[in-house]
This record gives C-alpha cells, sequence and structure tokens, in this order.
C-alpha cells in the first residue's frame, strides 16, 4: 500500500490499573489488541504513531514511526496524553480506563482480621478524571475517536459520549457477548458521528481497524 497518511495520531490502548495497597489492584479486561490493531494499520498508512498504554497482553509492534508511552493508573495515562497532545492531527481512546480508583492507596498490605469482614470494603473510591472529556474540552484539539463499550442501548448510549465528550466520531461496540469486544481476535462496531451511522460487520480487530482508519481518512481528503 502506498504511504501517504502523513499524519500524527495519538493511539490509547489497554487497562489502567489503579492500586489498592502493596499487593493488589482493580483493572479490567482489556487485552491491547484493538489498539495495536490500530496501531499496526496507522503505521502501515504511513501515519507517525504515539501509542500511550498500560498493561498489554500483545507485543507492540517495532517501527521508526512509533513511539510508545507505558502508563499505568487513569492519572498518568491522563498526564502522558496531554503532555503529547499538542502536535497530533488524530486521537483514538481505544482503551479502558478504570472509572474509579480508591482515595488513596494504603502503604500497608490490608489485613483481614479473625472476622469474617472483608477490608476491602472501608475503602472509599473516587473517580478518575475522563481522559477523552478533558481532551474533548480543549480549545485547539485534534479530530477526536473514542470507543463506546457497551452491553445494551449500544446506539443510544454511544451517542450520548458523542455528545457529551465532545467527540467527533465514537465506535460503539457491543460488550455484551464473548466473542466480540474485550480480550477476543474479533469486534464489530458501529460507527457513530453526529450524521452518520455506519454498521460494520463482526471482523478481525484488523480489519476492524483498517474500516476504521480509512473512514478517518476520508474526512480528510
Ligand atoms: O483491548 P481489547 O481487549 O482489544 O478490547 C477492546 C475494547 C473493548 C477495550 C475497546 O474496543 C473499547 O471499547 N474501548 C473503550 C472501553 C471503555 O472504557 O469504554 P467506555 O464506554 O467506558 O468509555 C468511553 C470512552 O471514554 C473510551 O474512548 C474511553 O477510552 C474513554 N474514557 C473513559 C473513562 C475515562 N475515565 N477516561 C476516558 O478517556
Amino acid at each position: 500500500m502506498k504511504l501517504e497518511f502523513n499524519k500524527n495520531i495519538l493511539i490509547t490502548a489497554g487497562p489502567t490499573i489503579e492500586d489498592i495497597d502493596p499487593v493488589r489492584y482493580i483493572t479490567n479486561r482489556s487485552s491491547g489488541k484493538m489498539g495495536i490493531a490500530l496501531t499496526k494499520q496507522a503505521l502501515k498508512i504511513g501515519a507517525n504513531v504515539t501509542l500511550i498504554h498500560g498493561p498489554l497482553q500483545v507485543k507492540i509492534p517495532k517501527h521508526e514511526h512509533l513511539v510508545s508511552i507505558y502508563t499505568r493508573s487513569a492519572q498518568e495515562m491522563l498526564d502522558a496524553v496531554l503532555n503529547n497532545i499538542n502536535s497530533k492531527d488524530i486521537a483514538i481512546f481505544t482503551a479502558a480506563v478504570c472509572d474509579f480508583r480508591p482515595e488513596s492507596i494504603a502503604s500497608q498490605k490490608l489485613k483481614k482480621d479473625d472476622s469474617d469482614n472483608c477490608p476491602f470494603t472501608n475503602i472509599k473510591w473516587v473517580k478518575n478524571p475522563d481522559i477523552l472529556a478533558t481532551v474533548g474540552s480543549l480549545k485547539s484539539r485534534p479530530f477526536l475517536v473514542g470507543f463506546a463499550a457497551e452491553s445494551e442501548n449500544i446506539i443510544e448510549h454511544s451517542k450520548k459520549k458523542l455528545q457529551t465528550k465532545n467527540c467527533d466520531l465514537i465506535c460503539a461496540n457491543d460488550i455484551s457477548n464473548k466473542n466480540k469486544g474485550f480480550e477476543v481476535d474479533k469486534n464489530q462496531v458501529v460507527l457513530i458521528t453526529i450524521d452518520k451511522e455506519i454498521c460494520l460487520p463482526l471482523l478481525s480487530k484488523d480489519a476492524t481497524a483498517k474500516r476504521i482508519l480509512n473512514f478517518i481518512r476520508k474526512t480528510f481528503l
């Protein structure tokens, strides 16, 4: 394929991790496969990619036009995104960011006592920053693509995210079925903009990434 899409793209991928104590943490099932598929496809068509990612279950490709930055928590991912967003033409947020974190990280392992009480029930949870919405609210921002992981009323909930997070495109994925979405190699997304709804079939994540980037490219023609 001719290398012609000379754009700077920021991609977030994988889960975030929110530490509870020196031993325990909370996270989610995101493998990073969707984000890496987009990264590979973007590199293939000639883009420069900055990949900001949590712990991944797949390998990050080596490429002269790829910079990858590891982050652990949602706050770290937000800081890395804000430090790198300025020069970007496009930002694609596939990361599954933990919505909440413990108010403080216990310095010692939380111990059970002789009772049946679970020590985790005393943890106070606070809301994490919304990275996509934060970038959506910037005065000058790149073309902004979010993903929506939904298990019901997929289109309605995703359209709400398109508006509240101020995105140009939301890729809505149905995560109610184990053969698509989190961890597996396939996905089925609906591309939603303010005036379009394009339903893609169940495809490999590589093929889904190709269709998403083709759609984005058309908006830059
Ligand atoms: O990683 P895989 O195993 O390949 O799985 C892919 C995927 C299912 C994780 C991916 O396709 C996907 O749906 N990613 C978004 C998951 C998610 O967190 O969706 P959400 O509906 O909760 O969030 C909507 C959007 O806001 C997302 O773009 C998310 O990155 C962003 N967000 C959410 C919360 C938050 N605090 N900050 C954010 O930026």
